[in-house]
């Protein structure tokens, strides 16, 4: 599949030089998919950095050390502190400055085809990560851009066609912030108090080796592991002191989506989600996090005895685990689905992550009472008022679909063109009506929609099920502030407001549990 689509490119960067181009069939997009090899010397870069998707041993468990794919970086121009490397499997933290402009050279030496995705920037298509662009073993894709997104924690992974959860699985994701000058006022906790927190969920060998189930079962719910690793490591403890700190937490798990609140029931104090800061800190009792959605929390530690801990749990909750339809009577499973050898279901509560309190200070900040300010968009701010996009979500055939449509590499029709510098209403829901073959499954699962280039607001959530399960869980949605990624539970019907300004091209949106994804439950929409 993947030498097929490497091949198509291939013909149609050949094509694009010769007379026949014009009789391809999607011979527009002839130009755009050459891979990008060379840097452009009309862009002054400020920050180079080389990226390499590269196979390594790494301690991750005690004992064996553990076979994976990681990022490695190295920065070649720019201040030190671009480029940050943790400890663990992930690639280093890229800590950029708004304004900046960024080259990276990123390098494949997999034996498979690679490509990356800077997850939330707001960036031009060839410099995307499109699966189209995937590079070979040995070959390089140039990225040049400029960070234009506001403070705030991005991502960046693999994206590669129908391997992304296999390539994410096994280590390439790393952590991307941005500051600006906006952020940099309000002098939230930095340095040592500022924490990543990268939440993933993995499943072990006995030989310590990376075990990625991939039966019918983990295809439906999507993978869900039974050790969870914070930062690509398995030592889920953090030493703090009595002050105030700055968590910035990615799920960057395939498809576990994690209820995170405080074991002592502390409320939680969000300051930023996806797209950045919020207008002023929120407080929640707890917060759904889904595959690929941040959100960034404010937590004193002041008044605290050294020597106690506190510790950040996945709360139980209910409406996330599927209910099969009466399709698969004889499936002998059923009251399983969703659970992993280790039995770690969806929804099963389990410790996060311990903060252990070391040492006694009293230099702690004060949370601000405002963040930054966030300009509410409504549907006056429409370009075209009267119309709404649909992001329907579907099943034919056990496969989980986007308005009855799989990902075709460079496809999109009619209602997936989008005029570039407008503004859109965009309806999420799940499509009842298409269920064929009495699989009702699919219908009563969650999944975590998420839309390239700019960041959405989110205008409204309706609840259409009278379900008990949806109690468990409705009051931890951060529906302020600006998102990228939005869950959208069974029977819930989302209505979002995003713009698509500057760049025009194919940006795709998907579903981020990584099964669905490469399953195909993705679709270009065209900006032009
Ligand atoms: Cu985080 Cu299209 O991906
Ligand atoms: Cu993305
Ligand atoms: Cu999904």
């Amino acid at each position: 599949m993947t030498h097929l689509d490497t091949r198509r490119r291939q013909f149609l960067q050949y094509a694009a030089v010769g007379t026949m181009t014009a009789a391809l069939p999607g011979f527009v997009f002839a130009e755009s998919t050459q891979i990008n090899d060379e840097p452009n010397s009309t862009f002054k870069a400020d920050v180079e950095i080389e990226l390499t998707a590269q196979i390594a041993e790494l301690p991750i468990l005690p004992g064996a050390h553990t076979h994976v794919f990681t990022y490695q970086g190295k920065l070649l121009k720019g201040p030190q502190a671009t480029l940050k490397d943790l400890p663990g499997y992930l690639g280093p933290m890229l800590n950029f400055v708004q304004g900046q402009k960024v080259r990276i050279y990123f390098y494949n030496r997999l034996s498979e085809p690679c490509i990356t995705h800077w997850h939330g920037m707001h960036v031009p298509q060839k410099m995307d990560g499109h699966p189209m662009y995937a590079i070979s073993q040995g070959e390089r894709y140039v990225y040049e851009f400029e960070v234009k997104n506001p403070a705030g924690t991005n991502w960046y992974h693999a994206h590669t066609h129908e391997m992304t959860a296999t390539q994410v699985y096994q280590g390439l994701a790393g952590l991307i912030t941005i500051t600006d000058e906006a952020e940099q006022k309000l002098d939230l906790p930095s340095g040592e108090y500022d924490i990543p927190l990268v939440i993933q969920d993995r499943h072990f060998t006995n030989g310590n080796q990376l075990r990625y189930v991939h039966g019918m079962r983990q295809r439906m719910t999507g993978f869900l592991g039974d050790t969870i690793l914070i930062n690509g490591q398995a030592n889920n403890t953090i030493p703090v002191k009595t002050r105030a700190y700055r968590l910035r937490i990615l799920n960057g798990s395939n498809s576990r989506i994690y209820k995170l609140g405080w074991k002592d029931g502390t409320p939680l104090t969000a300051i930023g989600t996806d797209g950045g800061l919020l207008e002023k800190p929120e407080t929640f009792p707890y917060i759904m996090l889904a595959p690929a959605e941040r959100v960034e929390l404010w937590v004193d530690f002041s008044g605290r005895k050294p020597g106690t801990d506190l510790i950040l749990q996945n709360l139980e909750y209910k409406s996330a685990i599927p209910h099969m339809g009466g399709g698969m009577r004889h499936g002998g499973g059923m009251g399983r689905m969703g659970m992993m050898a280790g039995g770690l279901a969806q929804g099963k509560p389990f410790p996060v992550v311990k903060f252990h309190i070391t040492e006694q200070v009293t230099d702690s900040p004060r949370l601000p009472d405002k963040l930054v300010p966030i300009h509410r968009l409504t549907t006056k701010d429409l370009s075209n008022p009267g119309k709404t996009l649909s992001i329907a979500l579907s099943m034919r055939h056990m496969s989980p679909q986007l308005n009855g449509r799989s990902f075709e590499m460079q496809d999109y029709v009619d209602s997936e063109k989008i005029p570039v510098n407008t503004l859109q209403k965009i309806r999420i829901f799940h499509d009842n009506k298409s269920m064929g073959g009495g699989m009702g499954m699919m219908m009563s699962m969650p999944h975590p929609i998420h839309l390239h280039g700019q960041q959405f607001q989110i205008l409204s959530r309706t609840q259409n099920n009278q379900d008990n399960g949806y109690k468990t869980v409705k009051d931890g949605f951060i529906n302020s502030g600006w998102k990228d990624t939005v869950l959208v539970m069974p029977g819930e019907d989302v209505e979002i407001i995003k713009p698509f300004a500057d760049y025009t091209g194919l940006f795709l949106y998907h579903c981020h549990n990584l099964e669905h994804e490469d399953m195909g439950m993705m679709r270009n929409f065209y900006v032009s």
